[in-house]
């Protein structure tokens, strides 16, 4: 028997933090379009993130910085569409919310009205704090991201392992704390040594979910089109790539093109 849209149980932040208490680990993967965002809603992931990283992945950029509102908008509008159980964290553009801190919640506010998601997220720490706390004072839940944060790539020049010096982890954890103070339901952490990262998760009680920041945090997060493999060009360490759909897509297209020169598609039961 289907299970109607209505019976279906939602995930929310106050279940992703009953998860962290009890130790089950949270699964979080991102999308940006209906479809992408309905299979895997459907395979009971726990949150979708609506990255910038869309820039990249849907538009070709070579980084997340050109995405604009109205496009991150637009995805989420999609996914949004197609969810019927996970959580929906969006992320507010590059621009969108570093001018000052009535910016940062006009932005949020958009997402939130316009897309009908469940909350946003903003990488940064103590440069950020302002707009973190008044996006939370207007009851929009918000994700922290510290470690690797890619809107900030031409400041550090790499997309390398970020805080495996002292200052910089320390700075790390200072920020950490800072985004759980302010009420930040949940952290990113991107790109750290796995030490660090057990050690923020250790330290702080809301859900600390890493990307190539080892076992040792309170869930994992991963660009959806790399760990299906329909991109190929990205490989970093830290990165299961669960299928070849790259491959695999271009075979079928290939076979599809072959069957058309040869008149081979469609057949008599494939036509009128
Ligand atoms: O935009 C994105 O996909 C992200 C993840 C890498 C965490 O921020």
């Amino acid at each position: 028997m289907s299970v109607a849209k209505k019976d279906i149980k939602k995930m929310t932040t106050h279940q992703l933090q009953e998860m962290k208490t009890r130790g089950e680990k949270i699964s979080m993967l991102t999308a940006y379009d209906y479809s992408y965002a309905k299979i895997v809603d459907d395979a009971g992931i726990d949150v979708i993130l609506v990255g910038d990283s869309a820039s990249n992945v849907m538009a070709g950029h070579d980084s997340t910085l050109p995405i604009t509102l109205e496009q991150m908008i637009y995805h989420a509008q999609s996914v949004i569409r197609a969810v019927t159980r996970s959580f929906v964290v969006v992320d507010l553009p590059f621009g969108s919310y570093q001018g000052n801190s009535t910016e940062a919640l006009r932005s949020a506010i958009r997402i939130m009205k316009e897309s009908g998601a469940h909350s946003v997220k903003l990488e940064g720490g103590s440069e950020v704090i302002e707009s973190v706390k008044r996006i939370l004072s207007a009851g929009i839940p918000v994700m922290g991201h510290l470690g690797l944060t890619p809107q900030s790539i031409y400041k550090f020049g790499t997309y390398t392992v970020r805080a495996k010096e002292e200052e910089e982890a320390n700075k790390l954890i200072e920020d950490a704390k800072l985004l759980e103070e302010a009420g930040c339901f949940a952290l990113v952490l991107e790109k750290i040594p796995a030490s660090l990262a057990k050690k923020v998760a250790e330290t702080l009680t809301i859900p600390v979910i890493g990307i190539g920041a080892g076992s040792d945090v309170d869930g994992q997060v991963l660009v959806l089109h790399d760990m299906l493999g329909v991109t190929k060009e990205f490989s970093p360490r830290f990165l299961r790539r669960y299928l070849n759909l790259y491959e695999e897509m271009k075979g079928a297209v290939g076979q599809y093109i072959a069957d058309v020169k040869s008149v081979n598609f469609p057949n008599e039961n494939e036509q009128y």
